[in-house]
């Protein structure tokens, strides 16, 4: 399972590039908004920055609800880095800018998606990824990782080749749950790659190692 970063902040993604893990970017409005960013240029100008420093896709989410605004944003998006994954949400308007942009070689990350048949749509509309939001569903009582699961199986039984990116990732064991259910990437908040890669049996058996070695050689 490949691991991309989900933020929009820059000293993160340098951090998450220099562990030499990370192989992809995604951000959304709101996590543009939390570095306070507002403007369409400011967000071009984020973008790429991040794409300076990964080298791999970086997703951007368009802001426009309406069809027309998104097939002209998407188009847009796609000339600002050598690798965008334009973001478009799992609404009628959504899957129809979809099947324009991907029909002209576009790349497309479908977001918002809370259920397979969502999938299914932005499958059939050419997506290179979709997004299922795992956490969002916890958050209402549901099973958030069922629908990941669901989507993988789907997608095997009819060979198709759009990737299940596992998103609104809360916890670090939201990542194992997705490894195990078959998620092609996770993008995981900074916050959870730093709970991926901590362990207390780590941390003391390095502090034990430090320790004997220090006695033994002083
Ligand atoms: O990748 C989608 C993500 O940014 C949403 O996460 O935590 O706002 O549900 P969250």
């Amino acid at each position: 399972m490949e691991l991309f970063l989900d933020t929009a902040n820059i000293d993160e993604v340098r951090q998450g590039a220099r562990m030499g893990v990370v192989t992809g970017v995604t951000t959304n409005p709101s996590l543009a908004a939390k570095e306070g960013i507002g403007r369409l240029e400011a967000y071009r100008r984020s973008v790429e920055e991040i794409a300076g420093i990964i080298d791999g896709p970086i997703s951007v989410e368009v802001i426009s609800t309406d069809v027309e605004g998104m097939i002209t944003e998407g188009r847009d998006i796609a000339t600002w880095i050598p690798n965008p994954w334009v973001k478009l949400p799992s609404t009628q308007a959504g899957i129809e800018a979809m099947s324009v942009l991907t029909s002209h070689d576009i790349r497309v990350n479908q977001t918002l998606c809370f259920s397979v048949n969502q999938a299914l749509l932005g499958a059939r509309a050419g997506a290179t990824a979709v997004s299922p939001f795992v956490g969002r569903l916890d958050d209402i009582g549901q099973q958030g990782m069922d629908l990941v699961e669901d989507i993988v199986q789907v997608y095997r039984t009819h060979n198709i080749r759009t990737k299940v990116l596992a998103a609104s990732i809360r916890h670090a064991h939201h990542c194992v749950m997705a490894a195990k259910a078959g998620a092609h990437i996770a993008t995981v908040p900074f916050s959870v790659l730093m709970q991926m890669v901590k362990h207390p049996l780590t941390d003391a058996g390095q502090s034990r190692f430090s320790q004997d070695w220090r006695k033994a050689s002083s």
